[in-house]
């Protein structure tokens, strides 16, 4: 067994202590769930009272167990002393029922969102979302776990006996002042915890047993592996299982990212192994390497002095226990069957360029834009029509890795800059840690929902990053784009091409919504007219071709426009 690094850092103070017990949080059941997001404090070091922000509990939310199928009702109670929202990361709901900077929950007052639930068994989590405060609010202890269950997945022989033989993980960087407080955002994160435990260990039975792992940290991207490099198995990704258990000795995790994880303990009884990450083996250009940024010299202020920065280090210890009855004591062969989208069905590419604000050694401090844009509340980045099967390229030109994040789908990677996909990512994501100067690509389908005054968001999943503005957001709107629908036309515009002014003609006087977009699909302008001719001033935009898309109530049609 290793032993645990004692260090010290400049900015937050360590404290040697003895080991505490992992708490696995409670769970709540059924079909109707009340969340009480409230100013609290907590005990993580004995002596010290910590001012936290907790759901029911003091550090943390209970975990929610969610049936595939069901109609449920969350009751959520801001008793903070300001305003906040809950998320439900990962889910698959409308947005009205999403939890994003829109859905503001004011104090004292009450959100009850009514969803039901569509998505696959796996471990998701909900996390507040207001603008410019979700690490604030996140990283206070405002979050927890929700885990849903299916009919596929209750067939198959796997450990899901929570707290038995099937635990929660989830896995935090903190930073603490001398006087034990939470400081929010700062690099020098350097007290691991685990369900909110400093220096845990969690009791875990001698046979097959599923972890299910969470990186909730602000930025700190782990390399997960055990002492010894013990073999584990990924079966499932942020939302699903995998076709087949995959064996892994090291597996990196990034902020917003679960893994479903399997590791057979069968005769190690009174044993203890220790979960580490691997973080000399990260690669420069990842927020916990020992260089933070591609380019020599890049840093971050408090991160160099970081002792968990480049080094390995512990992250929990397992003491392993007698086996309970029953144990699941193999590794299935098999899973379930994935179906994602064929890439010649996708009809929308989009391209999310990351760029940092800022060039040379501060080009990693942020902020970042996507495609040159910082987060702006009142501007719908992307318009997306219902059931378009879109492939998304994500282009990191930055020198800092950074963890994409979408709302509303689960999307299936389709390629790692320009190479394969390794088995252990091919499943369902909604998650993806993008490296730099590298690219990646995944394949959705936006289904079930479409409002066309209800945003989504896509953000990095490092929570400065995203509370400084790398974050855009679309709405799927309830028209659908077909070919047929074209011949109908019913507008007109002269002139095309033209310098600038696009004169509309059309034969009613509804009111219509005019939607243009580049052909990659960027939106460049929404504009809304009622009565039967409208002029549109495109002077300011760049020459090219591009979509214009009318909608009235009961008809949707598309022309190109050339802008000379
Ligand atoms: Cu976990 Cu938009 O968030
Ligand atoms: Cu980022």
């Amino acid at each position: 067994m290793r032993k645990l690094l004692l260090f010290s850092a400049l900015t937050c103070s360590i404290i040697s202590q003895a080991q505490n017990l992992i708490p696995v949080p409670d769970t709540l059941t059924g079909t109707d769930f009340n969340l009480f997001v409230k100013d609290t404090f907590h005990t993580f070091y004995p002596g010290y009272t910590t001012t936290t922000m907790g759901v029911n509990n003091s550090y943390l939310g209970p975990t929610l167990i969610f049936n595939q199928g069901d109609s449920v009702s969350l009751h959520v109670h801001n008793e903070l002393m300001e305003e906040t929202t809950i998320h439900w990361h990962g889910l698959h709901v409308a947005p009205a029922n999403d939890g994003g900077p829109h859905n503001v929950i004011p104090m004292m007052t009450e959100w009850n969102p009514k969803f039901t639930v569509r998505d696959h068994a796996s471990m998701y989590w909900y996390h507040p979302h207001l603008h410019m405060m979700t690490n604030m609010h996140a990283t206070m202890g405002a979050a927890g776990l929700i885990i849903v269950r299916d009919t596929i997945e209750a067939e198959l022989d796997l450990p899901r006996h929570y707290n038995v033989d099937d635990f929660p993980l989830v896995i935090q960087s903190k930073c603490f002042s001398a006087t034990k407080q939470i400081e929010v955002d700062n690099a020098s994160d350097s007290v691991m915890m685990v369900n909110g435990a400093v220096n845990g260990y969690l009791p875990i039975p001698a046979q097959v047993v599923r972890l299910r792992v969470l990186n909730a940290s602000s930025e700190r991207v782990y390399n997960l592996g055990f002492e010894s490099d013990l073999q584990f198995y990924q079966i499932g990704t942020d939302g699903g299982l995998l076709n087949a258990p995959v064996a892994l000795t090291r597996l990196k995790l990034a902020p917003g990212e679960r893994a479903d994880l399997l590791v057979d303990m069968t005769g190690m009884e009174g044993q203890q192994i220790d979960l580490l990450s691997y973080a000399s083996e990260l690669p420069s250009g990842t927020y916990g390497a020992a260089q933070p940024g591609m380019g020599p010299g890049q840093t971050i202020p408090g991160y160099l002095s970081n002792i968990l920065n480049g080094a390995n280090f512990k992250i929990m210890e397992f003491q392993i226990i007698a086996q309970t009855t029953n144990p699941v004591t193999a590794i299935p062969s098999s899973l379930i069957t994935n179906s994602t989208w064929s890439t010649g069905d996708a009809t929308v590419f989009r391209t999310k360029l990351f760029e940092p604000v800022n060039m040379g050694p501060t080009a990693i401090q942020g902020p970042f834009t996507i495609n040159g844009n910082s987060f702006d509340m009142m501007i719908i980045n992307d318009t997306i029509f219902k059931d378009a099967i879109e492939i998304w390229t994500l282009d990191n030109q930055s020198p800092i890795a950074h963890p994409f994040h979408i709302h509303d789908i689960q999307f299936y990677i389709t390629d790692i800059n320009g190479g394969a996909v390794p088995a252990n990512m091919q499943g369902r994501k909604d998650v993806i840690l993008v490296p730099p100067m590298q690219t990646v690509s995944f394949i959705t389908k936006f289904e079930t929902f479409c409002d066309d005054d209800g945003e989504y968001m896509y953000h990095c999943h490092m929570l400065p990053h995203e509370d400084e503005g790398m974050m855009g957001q679309f709405i799927v709107t309830c028209q659908h784009l077909t070919t047929e629908e074209n011949e109908d036309l019913v507008f007109e515009i002269y002139p095309n091409p033209s310098n600038g002014i696009f004169e509309i003609r059309k034969n009613d006087s509804e009111v219509a919504k005019i939607i243009i977009t580049d052909l990659s699909g960027k939106l460049i302008r929404t504009e809304f007219f009622s009565g039967e001719i409208y002029k549109i001033d495109l002077s300011n935009v760049s020459s090219g071709a591009y979509i214009l898309t009318l909608m009235t109530e009961t008809q949707v049609s598309s022309i190109q426009l050339i802008k000379n």
